[in-house]
């Protein structure tokens, strides 16, 4: 067992720690010259990385796998890229697998992983069971879910409020008079678009207001072919993610609608590019980069058996209002 840490071995070799680990997983070129200052100083220390040591000993890998439903929404990518910064940095490799939203693809993905011996998994399911997966954790396999629980298993989770985020944005609307609202929501199996349908029911409901609600898909495709279809225009059109909201605001326009003059609309995650959209997207800010991150380093304490305080963790979404919504005049 080394007597020293990797991050030892960096500053004597003056390079960053992912250099360090990139040569001593092979997981990156790593140029020839900073490759030899690097073995040059795990020589002179005598440095023997812990991890690897204990993956002989213990039979780990060091490997951590990741099942996503779609690679192409920025609001994986941006959480994936939160997890692996940090499991970089604890000197772990990551797997990535996109499930592309299928289930069947999901349980083969994760038979490829169990065969890779991951030490763990970061999980966001593409429906609302998974035998295997159940099955998987019971024999031993360390999971956190990530922005989306599976209901019936009970594993560690990181998400944010939904609740939260849609009372938030519906108390912006009902405040600014909107009176007439179209919901279109994403998958109907997924965590995330059922809690955000109850959540907006429960609340337009109670303040007795007009509602229609769609389950489609958390794409750009869902929503303008939906909104194609729409009969009549609604005072605002909540959409279950911004690519759906692209996709209903393209498509309005195309049947010679302004956004928002004639309908506001909405999105949820606050990808990237809604501030650049136009017109520039409201919508409900996840932290996606610190989703991703929690959900490593909640893993990591699993994986190494520390105590946790919490099962859980739920970050707190914030509303930002941009230009794609508007004050109804007859308020
Ligand atoms: O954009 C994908 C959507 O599904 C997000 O709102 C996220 O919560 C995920 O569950």
């Amino acid at each position: 067992m080394g007597k020293h840490s990797i991050k030892e071995v960096a500053k004597k070799a003056g390079v960053s720690i992912s250099t360090v680990s990139r040569v001593l997983n092979n997981s990156a070129p790593v140029s020839e010259k900073l490759r030899r200052k690097v073995e040059k100083a795990i020589e002179e220390l005598g440095y023997y990385p812990s991890h690897l040591a204990k993956s002989l000993r213990k039979g780990e890998t060091g490997t951590i796998g990741f099942i996503l439903p779609d690679i192409t929404n920025p609001f994986f990518a941006n959480i994936v890229r939160g997890a692996e910064d940090y499991l970089r940095n604890e000197g772990y490799n990551l797997i990535l697998c996109n499930s592309d939203q299928n289930q069947m693809q999901e349980i083969e993905l994760l038979k490829v992983l169990i065969s890779k011996n991951i030490d763990g998994l970061l999980f966001t399911g593409t429906g609302s069971s998974n035998p295997l997966l159940l099955e998987k954790i019971q024999h031993g396999l360390k999971v956190v879910f990530l922005d989306r629980i599976i209901q019936g298993i009970n594993s560690s989770y990181v998400i944010i409020d939904n609740k939260k985020g849609m009372n938030l944005l519906l108390d912006y609307l009902i405040g600014k008079g909107h009176k007439n609202f179209v919901f279109i929501n994403g998958n109907k199996e997924t965590f995330s678009a059922r809690i955000r349908y109850e959540t907006f029911v429960k609340r337009i409901r109670t303040e007795n207001l007009k509602f229609k609600h769609y389950f489609t898909e958390f794409s750009y495709e869902a929503g303008y072919s939906k909104a194609k279809k729409l009969k009549e225009l609604p005072d605002v059109i909540l959409c279950g993610n911004d690519l759906i909201a692209y996709g209903v605001i393209d498509a309005l326009e195309e049947k010679g609608y302004k956004v928002p003059e004639d309908v506001s609309v909405t999105g949820f995650d606050d990808i990237p590019f809604s501030k650049h959209f136009k017109p520039p997207l409201t919508t409900v800010y996840q932290p996606m980069y610190e989703m991703g991150k929690k959900a490593a380093e909640l893993l990591l304490k699993i994986i190494k058996g520390e105590k946790l305080i919490n099962k859980g963790v739920i970050l707190s979404p914030q509303l930002i209002i941009r230009e794609s919504t508007k004050e109804m005049v007859n308020k």
